[in-house]
């Protein structure tokens, strides 16, 4: 694996330098779990309007959520890869450091990342569509589907759908991370989907030095400061070591 880390980017690998991580589906795909667009996306697959708006579950949960026990059950299967251990570790390394995610695996919580913004939400919380009321799945979720909550009401995946609002929080905290970081990384995401999409667009506007690390040019690529291109199971360990090298 041969990936040039620039002079600028090395002076920045030190435990002072204030840094945002802002990872998509391309950190999961070498421990196994679809993107959703390129090659093999899941999109390509299947029809997200079917699959991942309020109006599909609202017609029917039962096929929304076969989907989702389907990639619950996937995902349950795998583990953290290189990549997501690379972040885990970044957290205790930099002396602030911020990781936002548009994934719901709950791979960056498995690796070890203990303050994880997530913009999409979380493939293993429940929330019931009458009283609100959140839970966190440890198992798949009891046939018959759809589940139900204790008030009656019909639980659903607790993920951010297409046409729905980012949760208020998460973003406005990953805005502010993003407005003051000096370094900030944008790992493996198509940077397709707004408005978590925007954040590599704000680090830059702000001045911070943006990083993105792909398999392939994203559709922010042209404005990164640096992009690397190669897995991020692959590149990150690199990035960790020039950390703990002196330069
Ligand atoms: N290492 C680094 N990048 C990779 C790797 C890898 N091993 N494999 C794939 N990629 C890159 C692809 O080149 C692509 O740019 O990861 C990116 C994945 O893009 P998407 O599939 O669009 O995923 P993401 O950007 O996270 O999508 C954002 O869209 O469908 C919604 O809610 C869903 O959160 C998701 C959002």
């Amino acid at each position: 694996m041969s990936v040039a880390i620039s002079n600028k980017l090395s002076c920045l690998l030190v435990p002072s330098t204030n840094v945002v991580v802002f990872t998509g589906a391309g950190v999961s795909a070498e421990s196994g779990v679809p993107t959703f667009r390129g090659i093999d996306g899941l999109w390509n697959e299947f029809n997200v309007q079917e699959l991942a708006t309020p109006q599909a579950f609202a017609s029917n949960p039962v096929r929304v959520w076969e989907w989702y026990l389907w990639r619950m059950e996937l995902i349950s299967k795998v583990d953290p890869n290189a990549g997501h251990r690379v972040i885990s570790w970044m957290e205790s390394f930099f002396s602030e450091f911020t990781l936002i995610t548009q994934n719901v695996d709950g791979l960056h919580d498995r690796a070890g990342n203990r303050h994880i913004f997530k913009l999409h939400g979380d493939l293993w919380e429940v929330r019931c569509v009458r009283c609100s009321k959140t839970a966190k799945l440890l198992t798949l979720p009891p046939h018959p589907l759809p589940p139900a909550c204790e008030c009656g009401g019909l639980l659903r995946p607790g993920v951010v759908w297409f046409g729905e609002m980012l949760p208020e929080r998460e973003f406005s905290q990953s805005v502010a991370a993003t407005e003051h970081c000096q370094l900030f990384f944008s790992v493996g995401t198509s940077a397709e989907v707004y408005p978590a999409a925007q954040l590599p667009i704000i680090a830059k506007e702000k001045g911070a030095y943006v990083v993105e690390i792909n398999i392939e040019r994203s559709a922010f690529a042209c404005r990164a400061d640096e992009v690397l291109c190669g897995k991020a199971g692959e590149v990150l360990p690199l990035i960790q070591h020039r950390c703990t090298v002196p330069f």
